[in-house]
C-alpha cells in the first residue's frame, strides 16, 4: 500500500498574548497510507486541531517535514501548494464555514468549479452526495437557514465532493444524533477505504474511533499508540 501523507518531526508553539511560548507539538511523526484511517484522540487544547492544521496545509508548522505521496511540500511555489491543497486535501471543521451567499447545492459543487469541472457534472455529483447525507431536499437552502448538524453534513459533502487524496475531519459528526452520526461516519469511512484515500479524524465517539485502522492520543506534545 502506497504512502499518501507523511509527517516527520512536526513541532509547533505559539505566542502566548504575554510574550511567553506555548509548547503545543513536540516532534509529531506520523504516516497514512491507502485506504487508512486514523483517529486522534486527546484532551481539550492538547493541540489536535493545530496538528490537523499543519497536516492539512493551512497553517506550517515551526519544525519538521511534511510529504504528499512522498513529495516534500516544503518545495512548492505558493501557486503549486495551492493546487495541492485544492487536488489533495479535504477538510471537515468543528465549526465549518459555508459561502453564505451561495446555495446548499452551490456550496457542494464550489470545490468542483473551481477545479474546472463543466457545471453539469459538477452540481450532478454535488447532488449525489447532498443525497448522500441526506440533505438533497435543502439543496436550494442558504446555509442560515440550515440547523446544525444539517450544515455540518452540507460541510461534509463538500469535503468529500472532490475526492480528496486526504480527508481531515475534526469531530466531523459532533453536533449529530447518534443513528446520523452513525450513517454518516460510514459514509465517510466507505468513501475512504472504496477509493483508496485517507483520512484522519480527531474524534471523541469512541465507536467511529474504535472503526479507525489505528487510534493514537494527542498528550504533551506527542502521539501515543491507543486511546488512552
Ligand atoms: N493562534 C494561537 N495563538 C495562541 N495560542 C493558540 C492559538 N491557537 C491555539 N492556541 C492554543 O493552543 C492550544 C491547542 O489548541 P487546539 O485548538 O489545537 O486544541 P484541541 O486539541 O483541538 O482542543 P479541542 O479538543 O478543545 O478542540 C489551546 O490551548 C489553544 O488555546
Ligand atoms: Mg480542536
Amino acid at each position: 500500500m502506497s504512502e499518501l501523507l507523511r509527517l516527520e518531526g512536526i513541532t509547533k508553539s505559539y505566542r502566548m498574548p504575554d510574550g511567553s511560548s506555548l509548547d503545543i507539538l513536540s516532534g509529531i511523526d506520523l504516516s497514512l497510507r491507502e485506504g487508512e484511517v486514523v483517529s486522534i484522540a486527546g484532551r481539550s487544547g492538547s493541540g489536535k486541531s493545530t496538528l490537523l492544521s499543519i497536516a492539512a496545509l493551512l497553517l506550517a508548522p515551526d519544525e519538521g517535514r511534511i510529504l504528499y505521496e512522498g513529495r516534500d511540500v516544503s518545495g512548492l511555489s505558493a501557486k503549486e501548494m495551492q493546487s495541492l491543497r485544492s487536488r489533495s486535501v479535504g477538510f471537515v471543521f468543528q465549526s465549518s464555514l459555508l459561502l453564505e451567499d451561495f446555495t446548499v447545492l452551490e456550496n457542494a459543487a464550489m470545490p468542483l468549479l473551481i477545479q474546472g469541472m463543466k457545471p453539469r457534472e459538477a452540481y450532478s455529483e454535488a447532488e449525489r452526495l447532498l443525497d448522500k447525507v441526506g440533505l438533497l431536499d435543502r439543496r436550494d437552502y442558504r446555509p442560515r437557514l440550515l440547523s446544525g448538524g444539517e450544515r455540518q453534513r452540507a460541510a461534509i459533502a463538500r469535503a468529500l465532493a472532490p475526492s480528496p487524496l486526504v480527508i481531515f475531519a475534526d469531530e466531523p459528526t459532533g453536533s449529530l444524533d447518534e443513528r446520523t452520526a452513525a450513517s454518516i461516519e460510514a459514509l465517510m469511512l466507505d468513501t475512504v477505504r472504496s477509493e483508496g484515500r485517507c483520512m484522519l479524524t480527531v474524534t471523541h465517539n469512541r465507536d467511529f474511533a474504535a472503526k479507525a485502522d489505528r487510534m493514537l492520543t494527542l498528550s504533551e506534545g506527542r502521539l501515543l499508540d491507543g486511546n488512552v
